[in-house]
């Protein structure tokens, strides 16, 4: 059985430490008497291509940077990354999850973007009992009825932006919707939030429109919007999905007829290709641009240095979710077999986050504020809390 199930070294581990020239006293799990302890195994399965791809690298390099920045050890360890492209491809993400917990003996899976990728290494990590960090997908089994005390998710639920952006839209006096995404779990959580958080404030939704994933015709959908004339269309797409979306909904002259809001997705790491079509659009997320905190500016510095690209909210993601794999990590000085420790430390960080600092809920799910920020050039610049210390209701949840 793998290393990480039984919490013991695997044999393959032991004959690497034996083919070094170490020696190897008992079962301590991961350290041998002599010589060096034995690398970390860091499994990064993230979509490197198609419409998430910007999203992947963002997680990633941000991922390596916080590291990297406290020495490229975790507890003591050096790493060892396998890095592996999902393609955002749901019927690939069990076989994907499974060849790097049985193939390559992970000790940690980091992934994904995608919510229906997500499920898949939910329940190879179920399975196997692999400590899985989610450093994006906001699939809300995953801190659901599926939590787990190996799962852990240091960016979001679907309903937390969602919610918010609904519980705005109406106390800005908006009563006829239209919600308009992908049909997969993210698309169709985030539309049911913001349903959620716009008819509790007295507003109506009129019509739910889908395309499959990672479709991008829009047309028909646009069409359909401008036929119904709603106050406002809240659309969840990301990536280069969402550049295209908005852009096609300024070109079919919807803009300044009927607004469009979104969770921030719909903007963020978007804004160079969609240019004037965006401008002056309100979303809300965790992350907006003009924090004004120190740890921002010094991480958007950092990730800007490394990567000469503008960090966003990927990129803080990728960024906590390896802060939140160091703090339980230091907490056991890199004995992943002290599994109860591990969790324990990671329960309790507090991240020191580019998004403001937060802490887990019960289910493994940050509580956070959620901010209301408006496009203005290339930025999301940050207006106000939209919703204080906002935590995912976890429904379902056995831990919570
Ligand atoms: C998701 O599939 O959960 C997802 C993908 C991209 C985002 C946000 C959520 O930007």
């Amino acid at each position: 059985m793998a290393n990480h199930d039984t919490g013991r070294p695997s044999r393959r581990r032991i004959l690497k430490g034996l083919a070094a020239g170490t020696a190897i006293a008992g079962f301590v799990p991961t350290r041998f008497a002599i010589g060096q302890p034995a690398k970390v195994r860091v499994g990064l399965m993230l979509p490197y291509t198609g419409t998430y791809a910007a999203l992947g690298k963002n997680i990633d390099d941000a991922f390596r940077l916080a590291i990297t920045e406290k020495g490229g050890k975790l507890g003591g360890r050096d790493i060892e990354y396998v890095v592996l492209d999902d393609e955002a491809e749901p019927a690939k993400g069990a076989d994907n999850a499974n060849k790097l917990v049985t193939r390559d003996k992970v000790d940690f899976l980091v992934g994904t973007v995608h919510s229906g990728v997500q499920m898949a290494m939910v329940k190879v990590a179920t399975d196997n009992n692999t400590m899985l960090l989610i450093p994006n997908a906001g699939a809300q089994a995953a801190t659901g009825p599926l939590c787990a005390p190996n799962i852990f998710r240091a960016s979001f639920s679907n309903w937390q932006p969602g919610f918010a952006m609904g519980k705005v839209a109406a106390e800005q006096g908006k009563k006829r919707g239209v919600v308009i995404s992908w049909d997969y779990a993210a698309g169709t959580e985030s539309t049911d939030a913001f349903k959620e958080g716009f008819t509790k404030g007295g507003g109506k939704i009129e019509k739910e429109l889908f395309l499959p994933f990672p479709e991008v015709e829009f047309q028909k959908l646009l069409t359909q919007i401008a036929e119904i004339k709603p106050d406002l269309g809240y659309a969840f797409y990301a990536g280069d999905g969402a550049a295209k979306f908005v852009k096609d909904y300024a070109a079919a002259g919807l803009k300044d007829k009927i607004e469009l809001v979104g969770p921030g997705f719909l903007t963020d790491g978007t804004l160079q290709a969609q240019g004037d079509s965006a401008q002056g659009m309100q979303t809300t997320l965790h992350y907006a641009d003009g924090l004004d905190n120190a740890k921002d500016k010094a991480f958007r510095a950092a990730f800007r240095q490394a990567t000469g690209r503008e960090a966003d909210v990927y990129a803080v993601q990728g960024y906590d979710t390896a802060q939140l794999l160091l703090a339980g990590m230091s907490g056991v000085k890199g004995d992943t077999c002290a599994r109860k420790e591990l969790i324990g430390a990671m329960e309790k960080a507090e991240i020191d986050s580019p998004r403001g600092k937060f802490t887990l809920s019960k289910a493994h799910n940050p509580v956070q504020d959620i901010y209301l920020r408006k496009v203005s050039g290339t930025q999301n610049r940050y207006v106000s809390v939209a919703v204080k210390a906002l935590a995912d209701p976890a429904t379902g949840c056995k831990m919570a």
